[in-house]
């Protein structure tokens, strides 16, 4: 890390510690507003090095790779008075405690739904299709040749997909699905209102028990809360159809990825695309090198354009809050 440039109280600008490296342009609106300590080399940060920042600074800027828990909130300093995190996702964060020791919690909703509903997309086109081995018999140089029952997938239109979440991502999800086809099915705490109900052609399904065994397709879209840790348990999973295909650009631990693993290497299930693992980076090696199976590296929301605007959102969240308003994006602990 650099050191700080100045002290609040030399510029009385509010100091900032950014923990990982962000797009240059939002770099350097933050030197203009801030006294920012941004990260040189990008590096993620140790628990001890995360308390010595919140023990300096009056804002944190975190982002999913910094696990921030009680015992290093209890060690904070009295000037922290908010975390504006890079990312919609806070599971990282204790909410809870923050919300105890006066700390805001922000978070940059909204502005990467439509790229991760791409991600979404890309993916249960990917799997279904057999895009991976496709690209490696190419990359390989293995093609024969066009054949008619060469490397033959299976078909989407028609088909039922079934939306695990349905907040701005699953619904952006529903959007494209719709338009390729699928049929729309959704679990979520809430039903939706008839009327985007109807817009999006999706159908509710209170018991996620009963849409599981009816879907071919299920994209996993909620974020992970403790009443969604392992929602898609060993016991759920086995619902599913041997034919279906499951997607998750959310969060890994939203999966009982062992249960999982296990289903895909022993075929009792068609396939997986998964953007998120339960213990990132970590993978279950099981999982790499199996056909039907695509793996990405958590870059369901990785555009410029994505980037650049959750970059706008955080310093939205501490000019805000700085200027002595409530900042757009809090975050509170009744939304787990
Ligand atoms: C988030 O913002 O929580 C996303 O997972 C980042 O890709």
């Amino acid at each position: 890390m650099s050191e700080p440039e100045s002290s609040p109280s030399q510029s009385g600008r509010p100091r900032v510690v950014v923990t990982r490296r962000l797009p240059e342009p939002v770099e350097a609106r933050m030197r203009e507003l801030f006294d920012v300590e941004l990260s040189a080399d990008d590096r993620q940060m140790s628990r001890e090095d995360l308390v010595a920042a919140m023990q300096r600074t009056d804002v944190l800027v975190p982002t999913l790779t910094d696990h921030i828990d009680q015992a290093m909130l209890a060690q904070a300093g009295d000037r922290l008075k908010l975390i504006a995190n890079f990312g919609a996702g806070f599971d990282h964060l204790d909410i809870e405690t923050a919300r105890r020791r006066g700390i805001l919690v922000t978070n940059t909703p909204g502005v990467l739904a439509e790229d991760t509903a791409d991600m979404t997309m890309a993916l249960i086109l990917a799997v279904p299709r057999r895009l991976q081995e496709g690209v490696a018999l190419m990359q390989e140089g293995k093609w024969q040749g066009w054949s008619p029952t060469s490397i033959m997938g299976h078909r989407i239109w028609g088909k039922r997909l079934g939306i695990l979440g349905m907040g701005r991502i699953g619904q952006a999800v529903a959007r494209r699905a719709k338009a390729f086809g699928l049929e729309i099915h959704y679990h979520n705490r809430r039903r939706l209102h008839e009327s985007t109900e109807a817009q999006l052609g999706a159908r509710y399904w209170e018991s996620l028990d009963q849409m599981l065994a009816r879907m071919d397709i299920v994209s996993v879209n909620c974020p992970h809360t403790p009443g969604t840790y392992h929602l898609l348990s060993a016991r759920r999973l086995k619902l599913l159809k041997p034919s279906a295909y499951i997607v998750n650009t959310a969060r890994g631990e939203v999966i009982d990825e062992n249960a999982l693993t296990r289903m895909l290497v022993n075929g009792d299930l068609a396939g997986a695309g998964l953007d998120v693992f339960e213990q990132e980076p970590a993978v279950n090696p099981r999982l790499l090198g199996l056909p039907n199976v695509v793996l990405l590296p958590h870059m369901g929301s990785a555009t410029e354009e994505g980037r650049a605007d959750m970059g706008e959102k955080v310093i939205l969240n501490i000019k805000t809050f700085a200027d002595g308003h409530r900042p757009p994006d809090q975050v509170l602990p009744s939304m787990l």
